[in-house]
């Protein structure tokens, strides 16, 4: 694969390949070196986690990587992202990670910018996060390693969440036992071709093995979607009581950033069964594992 635009331009076995050297590169105590290798950071929208995990994974592997100030780069004089692309390519840089609001904007700079180009979707709109989704099942498979037997539930803004459609394609490319979205009718999965949705919080938890709490994305709401605080953390924050509804060994993850008090209880936020932070560390060997694999395709 030369880009990672999706989740399902992958086979089950190239993600697979991506989970086991991820898991690798957790435990190794050297890795491979690249140093010809530039990356180039290109975030249209903010980003804690996926950047700098990019910006330390590139590092870790000899990489140089640049991150370019959108603001004060030459877009702002009219030039346009494709030949942003094309010029930094020109100077040396052959992968770009790129996070932009518009859905679809990494594939179409895929088709038409220069053909060293090698584009790594960091989150396009309400699309996809493919390199999220892939450290998130990481996470569960350190833990948890039988996919088919899972009760996987995802409760939160589904239809505003990248790392929700993500997720869905992967589980259905893993065959996870069951995935299970809860969510008010208005934040219902657009599209479900995997797995079902459900209003009811407590029916969506009941013998959970794995609950992902997705944060309520404000930024994203359209004009007639009216936002009720009060109402969702009555229905829908995840509270230390409703999570003893999954089994007793479940997990607990969010894909961050947190809206302590929104999505979930504080205190779940640091409790045992959080992997939070796990998911955190874990991004940095997947993209590891993701830099390696596009520039050395099997
Ligand atoms: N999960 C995630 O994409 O976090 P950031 O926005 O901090 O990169």
């Amino acid at each position: 694969v030369k880009h990672l635009l999706d989740i399902e331009s992958f086979s089950h076995d190239e993600v697979m390949r991506l989970i086991q050297r991820a898991l690798y590169f957790k435990q190794a105590a050297a890795y491979p070196n690249f140093s010809s290798t530039i990356l180039g950071q290109l975030f249209y929208e903010n980003s804690t986690r996926t950047r700098i995990s990019f910006e330390l994974a590139a590092k870790h592997l000899g990489m140089q990587s640049i991150d370019l100030d959108i603001q004060t780069s030459s877009e702002q004089k009219g030039e346009t992202i494709e030949d942003t692309v094309d010029t930094l390519a020109a100077m040396g840089i052959q992968l770009f990670v790129i996070r932009h609001a518009e859905n679809g904007l990494p594939a179409k700079l895929a088709a038409n910018c220069s053909p060293s180009v090698q584009i790594i979707n960091a989150g396009d709109g309400t699309h996809a996060h493919p390199s999220q989704a892939l450290l998130d099942l990481m996470t569960v498979m350190e833990k948890k390693p039988d996919l088919h037997a899972l009760k996987f539930v995802i409760i939160g803004d589904v239809r505003h969440s990248r790392v929700a459609n993500s997720l869905q394609a992967l589980c259905a490319l893993l065959k996870v036992g069951q995935l299970v979205f809860v969510a008010p009718k208005m934040w219902q999965p657009q599209s479900l071709h995997y797995g079902l949705a459900t209003e009811s919080l407590a029916q969506g938890l009941k013998d959970a093995d794995v609950v992902m709490c997705l944060r309520v994305q404000r930024e994203r709401l359209l004009s007639n979607e009216v936002f009720n605080l009060a109402q969702y953390q009555n229905d829908f924050s995840l509270s230390e009581e409703m999570f003893r509804q999954a089994k007793p060994d479940a997990i607990l993850m969010h894909p961050g950033p947190i809206n302590r008090g929104v999505e979930m209880e504080a205190s779940l936020v640091s409790a045992p069964q959080s992997l939070i932070l796990e998911q955190v560390k874990n991004g940095v060997f997947m993209r590891m594992a993701i830099l390696e694999s596009l520039i050395t395709p099997s």
